[in-house]
């Protein structure tokens, strides 16, 4: 059977990862300054959490959600304590998309409407609702197209204050930071305004931190840079590093009932154990202080480049606008240096979403090599 070739490939073959870095099968190491697409939290490999899902799969990795799993309630415990979102309550699913699926859903059920306000440039997942509310419209379907969207532009106060004003808002959807858009950080004050028009109209703010969460921002979340409470966060990506595991925060506010809603694999033993191991990780190796530092540094030094025009991002999700097209930058520092990056929908954007475990050391090796791709003519051409 062939695969449904719906990914174009570097031809790299990772097979084996270690803290910062992924080794090809001739040994070759891989700088990661892309986390598998913000994914890599703690690092590649990490012992503990090697040990800790090793554990796991040998004791029980899988029964369903119709009998009693600790490991949810230590999670969600856990996941309460080190994002300083106690008083929430967790559903486990298992992809960002999922998450944000369920977010929608529960807005609706909360209030009994549907029209949504989303952003330009945001991207939520491809499932139904989550693609109808991302600003891509290639890969939305005839099929997707089944509740009315308000597009508004990021920072737009004055515009989604107007929309809301209506009274019949289901939700406003936003990313903590904009990260295939090329990060794009909403500013604290359009927050905070946003947030109290929500609560005003009954409409139900919902933070999507499934590429800005976990720490990568170097607060938990980025939103709470801005101090808002929102009605729903989601989140996914980092909270496995790597195992498939995602869920949905939800404010007291909301009251469950049985059958609201519901999956099958989501809050696995095995996916609560990579869970638990991540967060356990995230507080004794002190990743967001580390996120904070390292990304700082990052940025710092990236602004003293003359061919970047900008750079944006906070803590280890950055974003540096080139005045070329970067995708032949990086190629040579994917082929020739051996260095993973990450592209965003803006060509000229190149996106660093590194484990939060990126000391300065390796943070220094990418710049110097960055340095030495950009002295030479840029050549390589690689599908
Ligand atoms: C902000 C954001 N939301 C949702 C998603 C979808 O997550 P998943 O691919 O796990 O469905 C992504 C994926 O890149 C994302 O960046």
């Amino acid at each position: 059977m062939d695969l449904f070739k719906v990914y174009p490939l570097f031809d790299i073959k990772p097979v084996r990862g270690k803290g910062c870095c992924v080794y090809d099968e001739n040994g070759q190491a891989y700088l990661d300054l892309y986390g598998g697409h913000a994914v890599i939290s703690i690092g590649h490999g990490h012992p503990h959490y090697v040990e800790r899902v090793k554990t796991q799969l040998e004791a029980l990795p899988f029964y369903s959600n119709s009998v009693q799993n600790e490991l949810q309630e230590a999670l969600a415990a856990k996941l309460g304590q080190v994002s300083g979102c106690e008083a929430y309550q967790l559903f486990l699913c298992n992809s960002g998309a999922e998450a944000n699926e369920n977010a929608l859903k529960l807005a609706s059920f909360q209030n009994g409407r549907s029209k949504v306000i989303a952003f330009r440039q945001g991207f939520h997942g491809r499932t139904s609702a989550a693609v109808r509310i991302t600003d891509n419209p290639k890969i939305v379907a005839p099929i997707n197209e089944g509740f009315e969207v308000v597009w508004h532009e990021l920072n737009d106060t004055a515009g989604v204050l107007e929309s809301l004003a209506q009274g019949d808002v289901c939700a406003v959807m936003i990313e903590g930071i904009q990260g295939i858009g090329g990060i794009y950080i909403p500013d604290p004050v359009f927050l905070q305004a946003i947030a109290t028009a929500c609560h005003q109209q009954g409409t139900v703010l919902i933070l999507d931190e499934v590429q800005s969460g976990y720490g990568r921002s170097g607060a938990f979340f980025a939103f709470q840079h801005a101090g808002i409470v929102p009605g729903l966060i989601t989140v996914a990506k980092g909270m496995g590093n790597g195992f498939p595991i995602g869920g949905v925060l939800i404010h007291p506010e909301f009251k469950a009932w049985y059958g609201m809603l519901g999956s099958t694999f989501g809050g696995s033993h095995l996916a609560c154990a990579a869970g638990l191991a991540v967060l356990e990780v995230i507080e004794q190796e002190q990743l967001m202080a580390n996120a904070t530092e390292v990304g700082q540094y990052l940025m710092e030094e990236l602004q003293r480049f003359n061919q970047i025009a900008e750079v944006r991002g906070k803590g280890l999700m950055i974003g540096a606008s080139f005045d070329f097209p970067v995708s032949v930058l990086r190629q040579e520092l994917l082929f020739k240096e051996k260095i993973f990056t990450g592209s965003a929908s803006c060509p000229k954007t190149l996106r660093l979403l590194p484990p939060l475990s990126l000391s300065r050391q390796e943070a220094s090796l990418f710049l110097e090599k960055l340095h030495t791709t950009l002295k030479q003519p840029l050549q390589t051409k690689v599908a």
